[in-house]
């Protein structure tokens, strides 16, 4: 065990194995297109992951396409692609990957009983061949494969074992072993793996990995298990986000070990100054909020309400601080620009950022942010962040505004007019009498597309502290049982408002008209 930065030994280095855009993407109403995927998956690149797995080639054409672009630009982490057992799915991920200098494919099979007999509708034996199959055929292609037996915590392990053998027998680098349904419990898991280890000594030659659901909020504390008993790889997302109840947070596994290290004695690459900016970037691109109380990067994680707490931090930060907000990237705000501020002074603060932008890229930056500063004192890095991400995700809007007019009174019910781009290129305008004038306006906006959408969620925060701050809506709709995610942001809160509406519309819309089957197969 080491205790301390330079004592570390290269046993204890645990990777970090991150699947936002892959289970993550599997969230409902998440919807990300090419150029959220790559940006996200640059950022994850700077946080210093080890593997992004970036998607589920055979998925979609869509889906292939956003592999494959990471794959060729992302530098640095493995970029790896999900592939059930047969031919076909290995084949799209490994074309998926190929160009990255650091490719895997990832293929799985389930081993519980109830998944082998229910879902897949086979035997045991057919299990032990396909796995078998799989693994080999990959391996013609490449030498890291990972192989998953899913269910694994709620599979027999003699049979699990017999599984896992057959898959490094056939080459598999790294045995992932998935909490599939967030079943277990720490004790459990930490007992399956020691017999597994028993039961397979061939283990100790290969990456053993963890991948935990959070069905019962014990995804982060299994993945502990996981690794306390010789898992060196955690596979785990940007706030937690994932199907169902998400998979274990990566933030708060990164900053469990690195707060920990002296007593866990286990350690990561991850840069942990870029996690609040990951957080906030995964946040705003899928429409996910984080929940004010979330470990780590919730608002409200190092905010002292009672005057206790608050006495106690004024004389000493560590009375009630664990962790020095600045080591997640907290409270960093230094890049400040006004409206006098020129097109080079934005792409160098932005450069700063971490985005490259140039060209119409730049050119649409500037324009909003020539807008914002007009009308706010001064722009920060976190306003440059929320707007830069904002234009980013134009590309997936298949509706956008074109102007609305509200009139909203004490003494009438408020109307609201809109005009709004149809995807087909067309403008199309609306108008409706609401409750509200966010309410008129997204009334008004059903009118003018003619898609009645239900609102689910809808939420409004600000981007920063302060009167003059950014306003940012989020907002969760259904379309024909469809979900859609979107988020807007702007000095105007019924403009924001508006933005995130037509971006949910749009994602549903798209989901509704492929009948639901954006993301990965019913079949997983
Ligand atoms: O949860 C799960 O079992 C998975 C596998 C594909 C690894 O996501
Ligand atoms: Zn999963």
């Amino acid at each position: 065990m080491s205790t301390a930065a330079g004592e570390r030994n290269d046993a204890d280095r645990v990777l970090i194995f991150d699947t936002t855009l892959r289970d993550g993407e599997q969230s409902p109403g998440i919807s990300l297109n090419r150029q959220e995927k790559l940006e996200i998956a640059h950022q994850l690149a700077r946080l210093g992951v080890d593997v992004i797995e970036a998607g589920f080639p055979i998925a979609s054409p869509g889906d292939f396409q956003s592999v494959q672009a990471i794959a060729q630009e992302v530098e640095g982490p493995v970029i790896c692609g999900l592939a059930r057992t047969s031919h076909q799915d290995i084949d799209a991920a490994w074309n998926a990957v190929r160009d990255s200098g650091r490719p895997r494919v990832h293929t799985f099979i389930s081993t519980s009983d109830i998944h082998i007999e229910h879902q897949l509708q086979t035997t045991r034996e057919d299990v032990i061949g396909q796995a078998r199959a799989a693994v080999a055929h990959a391996k013609q292609y490449l030498d890291d494969v990972e192989f998953s037996p899913m269910d694994a915590s709620r599979a027999d392990v003699e049979f699990t074992a017999e599984v896992v053998q057959v898959a490094i027998d056939e080459g598999a680098m790294t045995i992932n072993i998935p909490d599939t349904v967030g079943y277990a419990m720490p004790r459990e898991l930490e007992a399956f793996l020691a017999r597994l280890y028993e039961l397979v000594p061939d283990l100790r030659r290969v990456a053993l990995s963890v991948h935990c659901h959070d069905d019962l909020g014990l995804a982060v504390a299994n993945s502990l298990a996981g690794l306390e008993a010789g898992c060196r790889q955690v596979e785990c997302s940007i706030n937690g986000i994932g199907a169902r109840a998400g998979n274990a947070s990566l933030e708060e596994i990164a900053m469990l070990l690195h707060t920990r290290e002296p007593s866990v004695g286990l350690w990561t690459a991850i840069e942990t100054t870029e996690i609040a900016r990951t957080s906030r970037l995964v946040s705003r691109l899928t429409g996910y909020q984080v929940q004010p109380n979330k470990a780590i990067v919730g608002r409200n994680a190092f905010a002292h309400e009672s005057g206790i707490h608050q006495d106690g931090v004024l004389k000493e930060r560590t009375t009630y601080e664990i962790m020095d907000p600045t080591t997640v990237g907290l409270r960093s705000n230094s890049i400040v620009l006004g409206k006098h501020s020129g097109r080079h002074a934005l792409s160098e603060a932005l450069r700063e950022m971490g985005f490259e932008l140039d060209g119409q890229a730049l050119n649409t930056a500037f324009k909003r942010f020539k807008e914002i500063a007009d009308r706010k004192k001064q722009v920060t890095a976190m306003d440059l962040e929320a707007l830069v991400t904002d234009e980013l995700r134009e590309e997936i809007t298949g509706y956008t505004l074109d102007w609305f007019e509200v009139d909203a009174s004490s003494l009438r019910p408020p109307h609201a007019k809109v005009s709004v781009n149809l995807p087909d290129g067309s403008a199309a305008s609306g108008s409706f009498t609401g409750d509200g004038p966010i309410d008129a306006v997204f009334q008004a906006i059903n009118a003018a597309t003619g898609v009645a959408a239900k609102l689910s969620d809808f939420t409004i925060g600000a981007v920063t502290e302060g009167q003059d701050a950014l306003g940012e809506v989020s907002i969760v709709l259904e379309v024909d049982g469809s979900t859609g995610a979107g988020q807007g942001v702007s000095t105007d809160i019924i403009d924001a408002a508006a933005r995130a509406y037509l971006r949910a519309l749009s994602v549903a819309v798209a989901r509704s008209h492929a009948g639901g089957a954006i993301g990965l197969p019913e079949t997983i």
